[in-house]
C-alpha cells in the first residue's frame, strides 16, 4: 500500500461525506499568503469535529488555532442558534482573514475571534468566569500543547471532549531523541494525556489528503 491510495479514499469518503459549499472552498485559496496555508484540517476531518459536536450536543465550543476559519465554519455549524464558538488565533492577519471567511458563512454571530497569544486569552476567560465549554479542539502552535491541555481542563465540564490535531507527526513522536520542538511537545501531551486519570483518551492515526498524523480525543470524567 501506498500513501497514494490513502489520498485517493480519502477523496472518496470527502466526495461521500464532506462535500465543501462556496465558503469552505474559499478558505484554503483565502490563506495564500501565508506560509501555514496547508495547516487547515481536511473535509473530512471537519465532519469528523461535527459529528463529536453533535454527540455532544456542544452549545458552547472552545478552538485554540484558527488560522483562516476552516475548521471554526465547521464546528460553528453544528450551533444552534444561541449556540457560541470563541476562537483564539495570534497573527492579526489570519484572524482577519478567518473574520471575513467566517461573515461569508453567515456564522459571524455565533463566532468570537479573540486574536493574542492563547496562554493570555486562556487565562482571560478564566478571568471573565467563563461558563465550560462542552468541546475543546486544540490546534494552534505545538510546543504549548500540555499547557493547553490543562487549560482545556480547567475551562471543562463532567463530559466535555476535548481534541487535539497533530499528535502524531508523522511517525516522528517514536523518536525519543528528536530534537524537533513541535515534536517535543506533542509527545509531552500525549504523555501527559495518557497518565490524566480525570480523562478518558486516547489517539486516532489520520491518513488521507493531508500528511501521516493523529488526532488526541478525550472525555473529562471529573473536574
Ligand atoms: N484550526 C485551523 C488550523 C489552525 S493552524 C483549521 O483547521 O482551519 C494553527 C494556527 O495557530 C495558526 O493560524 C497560527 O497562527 C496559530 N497560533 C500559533 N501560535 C499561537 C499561539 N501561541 N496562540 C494562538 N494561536 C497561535
Ligand atoms: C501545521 C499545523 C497544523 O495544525 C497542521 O494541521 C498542519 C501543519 C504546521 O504548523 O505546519
Ligand atoms: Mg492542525
Amino acid at each position: 500500500m501506498d500513501e497514494q491510495i490513502f489520498k485517493e479514499v480519502d477523496n472518496y469518503i470527502n466526495n461521500l461525506f464532506a462535500v465543501e459549499d462556496e465558503h469552505l472552498k474559499e478558505v484554503v485559496p483565502s490563506l495564500k499568503e501565508s506560509n501555514m496555508q496547508h495547516a487547515s484540517i481536511s473535509p473530512n476531518q471537519g465532519k469528523f469535529l461535527q459529528i463529536v459536536a453533535k454527540l455532544c450536543n456542544a452549545k458552547r465550543i472552545l478552538e485554540i488555532g484558527t488560522l483562516g476559519g476552516y475548521s471554526s465554519i465547521w464546528l460553528a455549524r453544528t450551533l444552534p442558534a444561541d449556540g457560541q464558538l470563541i476562537t483564539i488565533e495570534l497573527d492579526i492577519k489570519h484572524a482577519e482573514i478567518a473574520k471575513t471567511n467566517i461573515t461569508k458563512a453567515g456564522l459571524q454571530s455565533k463566532v468570537d475571534i479573540r486574536v493574542g497569544k492563547a496562554l493570555d486569552i486562556l487565562q482571560q476567560l478564566e478571568n471573565e468566569n467563563a461558563e465550560p465549554f462542552d468541546m475543546i479542539f486544540i490546534d494552534a502552535d505545538k510546543p504549548p500543547y500540555t499547557e493547553y491541555l490543562h487549560w482545556a481542563i480547567r475551562l471543562s465540564r463532567q463530559g466535555t471532549v476535548i481534541i487535539a490535531d497533530n499528535v502524531i507527526r508523522n511517525g516522528k513522536v517514536l523518536d525519543e531523541n528528536s530534537s524537533d520542538q513541535a515534536v517535543q511537545g506533542v509527545q509531552r501531551f500525549n504523555e501527559t494525556l495518557a497518565k490524566c486519570s480525570d480523562l478518558t483518551s486516547t489517539i486516532i492515526q489520520t491518513i488521507g489528503i493531508k500528511e501521516y498524523d493523529g488526532m488526541a480525543i478525550a472525555v473529562v470524567n471529573r473536574r
